[in-house]
């Protein structure tokens, strides 16, 4: 046990990073069609992105491949939103003009958010891109391949106030067949000063909610037992009622407007058996309704990813982040009173904002001794080009001190993510089993509400069951234990 402990640790750890991870797509095989391959990078809802893209490229008869070699057109879907994400995907290209080389009619492509920034630039800097095309452009793809295949360059970077995609039913790539992501949301008007985000992805609009509904019930008939609602800040999900829907609305007791609370309560009627999350929640957004609508569900998991940034109200305040420190550990007192000390609570923090004090920093470090994350993403402030506090701030902090501060939240964190998962062990969890575990096939992993991976002996479970376990060990990153019967 104690190997099979280190060895989760490390993996886990190397798989925290949510954002700049790489996800290709998977083999498809009609024979017939000109072959894709997609790498995904950044957030979830550019992955949740390839997959409307391999949808749209599927109808027009493209085959996805995970083999780069046997690709006729490769995508990479890229993510702005630190400098380091921006020369992750310059050096694949890199590696890709090796490709090309050997395989000249490759069509090399660069979608999402980096493609939305640097718009025609891209075409100048990088030579061996042949097609340009931002989050919202994506249903042109057909007609800009042709336009490439004609021996031109192609781009289309037009931002939308409308497009949600809602038709468009995704192919589900990598999938382990028992969790899936469902976009509720597009763009995000918040504009926080460091964030690159509203730029790249523009407008914030929300889904029509029916199609939504419909998308979750879909995804349940098909043997999914768990669905992630995805925006950037769901709790702005907002939805008027349309001629089109104003009936099914009704039926469901929705006169007016339709709320994230109000669809959250949808969505989790689609079945007891269907578990929901959400992410992300903004602090001066989310309400005591979505709480209450949470505590209400037993298949909504009690989860809250909850960013803060930092501790200091006055760096929140440069941040545009529109609560203070006082606000932020109210609302967790809320999630606290409504959903009980064991509800999972994660979080985003930036060291070395401009003009960060050291005081200032140290405030991060006792708000997270005030609320005790079970988990989070910790980054070093990247200034963004075109961003808010590129245009009103100095960007002071050296990289330096930017980095040590980075290592004494991570060692902070690290410390509190051990003593909240010990206060897991000794008890039974309910888990949905996603897969074998990643280090043996006599284990089984999944996670349970609180989102928490939990490692345990296979038996004769599978894949897609709730099982409960009795969890008898942990790391900082793990929950192990044994099934109950
Ligand atoms: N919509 C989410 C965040 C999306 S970006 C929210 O509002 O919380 C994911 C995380 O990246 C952010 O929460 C932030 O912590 C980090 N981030 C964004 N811009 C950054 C920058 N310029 N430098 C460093 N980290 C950044
Ligand atoms: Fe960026 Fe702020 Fe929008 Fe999150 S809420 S995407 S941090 S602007
Ligand atoms: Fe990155 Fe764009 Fe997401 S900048 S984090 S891929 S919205």
């Amino acid at each position: 046990m104690e190997n099979l402990v280190q060895d989760l640790t490390i993996l886990n750890e190397n798989n925290a990073e949510n954002c700049e991870t790489v996800k290709t797509t998977p083999d498809q095989n009609t024979g017939k069609g000109r072959k894709l391959y997609i790498e995904s990078y950044g957030c979830q809802m550019n992955f949740a992105d390839s997959e409307i893209v391999a949808s749209i490229l599927n109808k027009e008869g493209f085959d996805t491949t995970s083999d780069i070699a046997q690709a006729d057109v490769v995508f990479l879907n890229t993510c702005s939103i630190r400098e380091k994400a921006e020369q992750t995907v310059r050096n694949r290209l890199t590696h890709i003009n090796g490709l090309k080389k050997q395989k000249p009619e490759l069509l090399v492509g660069v979608l999402g958010c980096m493609a939305e920034r640097l718009k025609s630039k891209f075409l100048e800097e990088e030579k061996i891109v042949d097609l340009v095309a931002g989050p919202d452009a994506y249903r042109d793809l057909p007609q800009l391949i042709n336009q490439v295949d004609e021996g031109e360059k192609a781009i289309n970077t037009f931002l939308s106030r409308e497009e949600t995609y809602a038709d468009i039913t995704p192919v589900r790539l990598n999938s382990n067949g028992v969790t899936a992501f469902i976009s509720i949301m597009r763009g995000c008007d918040n504009m926080c000063t460091f964030c690159v985000v509203p730029f790249t992805r523009g407008r914030e609009r929300s889904r029509d909610p029916q199609s939504i509904v419909a998308e979750a019930q879909d995804l349940f008939n098909k043997g999914f037992r768990e669905v992630t609602l995805l925006g950037q800040n769901v709790d702005s999900y907002k939805w008027s009622a349309e001629e089109n829907n104003k009936a099914w609305l009704e039926k469901k007791g929705i006169t007016n407007t339709v709320t994230f609370a109000n669809l959250l309560e949808m969505v989790a009627q689609v079945s007891p058996e269907l578990r929901i999350r959400f992410s992300t929640s903004h602090p001066k957004d989310i309400t005591d309704d979505v709480l209450h609508t949470m505590a209400k569900y037993e298949n909504i998991c009690k989860y809250i990813h909850l960013p803060v940034q930092s501790g200091n109200s006055r760096i929140l305040d440069m941040m545009n982040r529109g609560y203070t420190r006082e606000w932020y550990l109210d609302k967790i007192k809320s999630i606290r009173n409504i959903l009980g000390e064991s509800c999972g609570i994660s979080s985003d923090m930036i060291t070395g904002f401009c003009s960060e004090t050291e005081e200032e920093h140290k405030e991060t470090l006792s708000l997270m001794d005030a609320v005790q994350y079970d988990f989070a993403y910790m980054f070093f402030y990247s200034e963004r080009p075109g961003t808010l506090a590129e245009k009103k701030f100095k960007d002071d902090i050296d990289e330096e001190t930017k980095k040590r501060r980075l290592n004494e939240i991570i060692q902070k964190q690290t410390a509190h993510s051990l003593q909240r998962n010990k206060l897991d062990v000794g008890k039974i969890h309910q888990v949905l089993v996603e897969g074998f575990s990643k280090r043996s096939d006599e284990y089984l992993q999944g996670r349970n509400t609180a989102n928490k991976v939990v490692v345990f002996p296979k038996e004769n479970f599978s894949k897609g069951q709730y099982v409960n376990v009795l969890v008898t060990d942990c790391t900082g990153a793990t929950l192990l234990g044994k099934a109950v019967h």
